[in-house]
């Protein structure tokens, strides 16, 4: 017989659930959903090793466990913290989670350029919409921002180091993805760097997922680069028997030209299952793919905008739904209406009706023609 899963309870944000031990408090929050949930801009669950660099996940634990209620005296990174059974946590419930966060939003963006309006990434950068919740107006920093020069890594990637935030998740990618890893994190501290070994390019297979994990505009897609801003395009699900992956991708489309191709996200912005550079990069016809239908887009997201998923197609005809009526015979105003006048001919009046064009009688004057 199976072993019984060990459950534990959990309260964060006054809502009680209960999880598998060894869960995250991160991902127990999750499975509460919406605004519980904390953002997280280097976790991925399907990257090992992923979390714990960027500190955007802090929440603050109230009460360790039932055996042990003592509060945590610091913030914890909720992505790397496993709850306890009893655990209270709170994550938009707790003021010095809300504070650290801005202070976290501010550190990451003391470097960051702010160049929304140019970036590839615009309306679906996860520090986007961390700046536009947690962030604010102005700046404290007085100092030059570090700046580097844009770098092709390779023929399908570009690298805007000023706008890297660290997060690890593109090295952890080349790790666990592809046949050799060529770039890493180089340098330390202030001078860290996303960089390859002596300019090296990024050509292996599922390289191109690095583009997808990049929670801001960092790496792009070199095929795609300034063609069109993300939410004028339309995305739907579509798949090809690929040998390679699962074929299964998001296009993304403006009319019939497929502007990019991407793996498929979660609700939680991370892939699905990874998709190959040939699907990527070299599939750019409408013909190359099966269409599923309109991607889910959530009704948040500026993507949304003029993206009618739910529309319905009727299939039954016109005349199916009128019982029988034709559309012609809806049209004939004379048929349903006793206050129209069949006989009279508005058309014999030289322009627009008026009242003096008639008698009393309401007949149509003698048009002197
Ligand atoms: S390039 Fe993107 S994915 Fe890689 S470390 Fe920087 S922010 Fe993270
Ligand atoms: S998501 Fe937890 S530290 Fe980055």
């Amino acid at each position: 017989m199976a072993e019984e899963k060990k459950l534990f309870k959990v309260t964060i944000d006054n809502i009680t659930i209960d999880v598998e031990a060894g869960t995250s408090i991160l991902n127990a929050a999750r499975k509460i959903g919406g605004e519980i949930a904390p953002p997280a801009m280097c976790y991925y669950t399907r990257l090992q090793g992923s979390g714990g660099k960027c500190r955007t996940c802090l929440v603050e634990v109230t009460a360790g466990s039932t055996a042990d209620p003592r509060p945590m005296p610091k913030l914890v990174a909720s992505c790397r913290t496993t709850v306890m059974d009893g655990m209270v946590v709170k994550n938009i419930t707790s003021e010095r989670v809300i504070d650290a966060r801005n202070g976290v939003v501010e550190l990451l963006l003391i470097n960051h350029p702010l160049d929304c309006p140019i970036c590839d990434q615009a309306g679906e950068c996860h520090l986007q919409d961390l700046s536009y919740e947690h962030g604010k107006a102005g700046t404290r920093f007085e100092f030059p921002r570090r700046t580097f020069d844009k770098e092709d890594l390779g023929p399908y990637i570009q690298l805007h180091m000023t706008r890297c935030i660290l997060c690890y998740r593109c090295v952890y990618v080349a790790d666990q993805l592809t046949e050799k890893r060529e770039h890493g994190v180089l340098d330390r501290g202030d001078h860290s760097q996303i960089a390859t070994y002596i300019g090296k390019a990024l050509d292996n297979d599922f390289i191109g997922n690095v583009i997808d994990v990049c929670p801001v505009g960092a790496l792009t897609d070199r095929t795609f680069r300034f063609k069109n801003r993300v939410w004028f395009t339309k995305p739907v699900d579509a798949h090809r028997n690929c040998p390679k992956c699962s074929g299964k991708v998001q296009l993304w489309l403006r009319g019939d030209e497929v502007f990019r191709v991407t793996a498929r996200k979660d609700e939680w912005g991370e892939v699905k299952e990874w998709i190959c550079n040939e699907c990527r990069f070299d599939k750019k016809e409408v013909a190359d793919w099966t269409i599923e239908g309109p991607s889910h887009v959530n009704r948040h997201s500026v993507i949304s905008q003029g993206h009618y998923e739910k529309g319905v197609i009727p299939n039954e005809t016109f005349s199916a739904i009128h019982d029988g009526r034709k559309p012609k015979l809806l049209m004939d105003i004379h048929d349903v209406s006793e206050v129209n006048r069949p006989e009279i001919q508005l058309s014999e009046i030289p322009g627009p009706a008026h009242s003096e064009d008639f008698t009393s009688n309401g007949d149509l004057k003698k048009l002197d023609i």
